[in-house]
C-alpha cells in the first residue's frame, strides 16, 4: 500500500487548521457586521415610526379625526424611510419619503403577527423591511403607521463582502496550501536526500557518497551530519575489509604458489641429490608452518570482525607470563630473558587471549633483537592497573614506519628480513584483545636502541 508522503500530510493539515481557523474569524466577523447592520435599519425604522404615531396621537388628542390628519413632517431625517399613514380601509391619509411598496397579506393580517417588523421581496426580489403599528383610540383600531425602507442597497453590499470573503478564503487557502508543500518541502530536502543517497549506495555500495548540506545546524542539519559520519566509518570499515581479504589473499598464495613450485621440482627431479631434495621439503614444510599460522591469525581477526563472545574470568598474569616464557624459552636461546612477574596481578579477562598477547609481544621482542640482546618482561600491580611491559634491545621500528605497526599486514623493512616467516598480524590481534579487555597499549621505541610495549589493564584484586 502506497502511504502518503510527510510532507503532504504536513500541508493538509496545516491547511486544514489554516482553513478552519480563517472559516471561524471571518464568518464570525461577517455575522457580527450583517447583524448590527440590519439591527440598526430596524433601529432607524422603529424610531421614525414611534415618532410619526406619536405626532399622529398629538393631533388625535385635539380632536382632529384621522381622515383629517394634516401632519408637517419637515424636520424628519428619513435616511431612506418610506411612511405612510393609512385608515382601516387602506386610504392613504399621509405619506413621505416616497412610494410605499406593500406586501401580498393584508395589514390586518400583518399586524396579527407577533412581530411587528417583516422582511418581503417584491417581484424583482429587491427586499424591503416594514414596520407597522396600529393607530387606536378607544379601543378601536383606527389605521396603521407604516415604515418601510429599502433592503436593497444593504443587501448588495453583504453580497459583495459575502463573495469578497469567499475569494479571499480560497486564495488565503491556495497560498497556504503553497506555502506549507514549499516549507515541507524544504524542511524535508535533507531526508529526501538521505533516502536517495541511501538507495543509491544499496544499489552500488558506492560508501563514498555523501548528503550535500547546506551546513546550518538545526535537527535535520545533525541528522545529516551524523548520517555522513556513519557513511564515513562505512566506507572505512567496508575499504579496510576489502584491504584485508586482498591483502590475505595475496599472503597466502605466495606460500602456496612456493609449495606448488617445489612439489612441480620434486616431481620431475629423479636424479637430484638427497641434500636437495632434503632443502625443498624443508622450504615447503617452513611454507607450510607460516601459512597454518597465517590462517590461524586470519581467523582470530575474522573472529574478532564478527564480534566474538569472550568467555571472562579472573586470569592471573603472574602464572600465564610464566607459562609463556616457559614455552618460549623452548625455541630461544640466543636472547637473555630476564623476567620480573609481581605476584597476584589478576585482571579480569580470557586466559587464552592473554596467553596470545603475551606470546605476540615477547615473540616480536626476541624476533626483533639481536643475538645476545636481553627482553625485559615485567609484571606489576600499580595503583589499581596491572602494568605489563616487554622491553628489548633490538634494532627497533624508524620513525616512519612506527604509525603504521598496528596496522594488518604491516611489516617493518628490517623485520622482514629478520624474520621472513612473519605475517604481519600479531600486534592488530595484540591491540584488539587489549580493546577487548579496556586496556591500553603504548609504543616506545627506537631505531637501533630498541623498543618497550606498556599494556595495561584494571585490577581486579581489590574486588577479591
Ligand atoms: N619488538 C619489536 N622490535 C622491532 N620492531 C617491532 C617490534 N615489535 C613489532 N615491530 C614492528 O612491527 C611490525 C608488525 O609486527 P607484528 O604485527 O607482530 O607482525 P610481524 O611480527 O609478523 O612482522 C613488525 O614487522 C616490526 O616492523
Ligand atoms: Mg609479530
Amino acid at each position: 500500500m502506497r502511504t502518503i508522503p510527510i510532507r503532504l500530510k504536513l500541508t493538509l493539515w496545516y491547511c486544514l487548521i489554516f482553513g478552519l481557523l480563517m472559516i471561524l474569524i471571518i464568518s464570525s466577523i461577517y455575522l457580527i457586521q450583517r447583524r448590527s447592520h440590519y439591527n440598526e435599519i430596524d433601529h432607524s425604522l422603529v424610531s421614525i415610526s414611534e415618532y410619526i404615531l406619536k405626532e399622529t396621537y398629538t393631533e388625535l388628542g385635539k380632536g382632529v379625526s384621522l381622515s383629517m390628519l394634516q401632519l408637517e413632517f419637515k424636520n424628519l431625517s428619513l435616511n431612506g424611510v418610506v411612511f405612510a399613514i393609512e385608515d382601516i380601509t387602506g386610504q392613504s391619509i399621509a405619506t413621505g419619503g416616497g412610494k410605499l411598496q406593500k406586501p401580498n397579506i393584508t395589514l390586518p393580517e400583518m399586524h396579527g403577527m407577533k412581530e411587528p417588523l417583516h422582511t418581503f421581496a417584491d417581484q424583482d426580489q429587491i427586499r424591503y423591511r416594514m414596520y407597522v403599528q396600529t393607530i387606536v383610540n378607544d379601543n378601536e383600531v383606527l389605521g396603521y403607521v407604516l415604515s418601510e425602507i429599502s433592503l436593497q442597497n444593504i443587501d448588495r453590499s453583504m453580497r459583495f463582502l459575502f463573495w469578497l470573503i469567499i475569494y479571499f478564503t480560497v486564495f488565503g487557502l491556495c497560498l497556504a496550501a503553497l506555502s506549507g508543500w514549499y516549507l515541507a518541502r524544504k524542511t524535508f530536502q535533507p531526508i529526501a536526500m538521505i533516502t536517495d543517497t541511501a538507495k543509491a549506495i544499496a544499489h552500488t555500495q558506492g560508501f563514498e557518497q555523501r548528503v550535500m548540506h547546506d551546513g546550518a545546524r538545526d535537527d535535520l542539519g545533525l541528522l545529516v551530519e551524523t548520517f555522513n559520519e556513519m557513511l564515513q566509518s562505512l566506507e572505512n570499515a567496508y575499504l579496510s575489509q576489502k584491504r584485508f581479504v586482498e591483502n590475505a589473499s595475496h599472503e597466502l598464495r605466495t606460500p602456496l604458489t612456493t609449495i606448488r613450485g617445489n612439489i612441480d621440482i620434486l616431481q620431475f627431479a629423479d636424479r637430484m641429490p638427497e641434500s636437495e631434495k632434503q632443502e625443498i621439503l624443508g622450504d615447503m614444510k617452513r611454507e607450510a608452518v607460516r601459512m597454518s599460522r597465517l590462517v590461524a591469525e586470519l581467523l582470530t581477526l575474522a573472529r574478532a570482525d564478527a564480534g566474538q563472545e569472550i568467555a571472562y574470568d579472573i586470569v592471573d598474569i603472574h602464572e600465564v607470563g610464566l607459562e609463556v616464557i616457559r614455552e618460549i624459552r623452548n625455541w630461544s636461546s640466543l636472547v637473555e630473558i630476564e623476567c620480573q612477574l609481581d605476584p597476584l596481578t589478576m585482571v579480569w579477562g580470557s586466559r587464552d587471549l592473554m596467553k596470545q598477547l603475551l606470546i605476540i609481544l615477547i615473540e616480536n621482542a626476541i624476533r626483533y633483537s639481536q643475538p645476545g640482546g636481553t627482553v625485559w618482561i615485567r609484571a606489576k600491580n600499580q595503583d589499581s592497573l596491572v602494568r605489563i611491559e616487554v622491553i628489548d634491545t633490538g634494532f627497533g621500528v624508524n620513525e616512519k614506519e612506527l604509525p603504521h605497526i598496528f596496522e594488518r599486514f604491516f611489516r617493518g623493512e628490517l623485520a622482514r628480513i629478520q624474520f621472513p616467516a612473519g605475517t604481519g598480524l600479531g600486534l592488530p590481534i595484540a591491540r584488539w584483545i587489549v580493546e577487548q579487555h579496556q586496556g591500553q597499549i603504548k609504543v616506545h621505541s627506537e631505531q637501533g636502541k630498541g623498543t618497550q610495549i606498556m599494556v595495561q589493564f584494571a585490577s581486579v584484586r581489590g574486588a577479591i
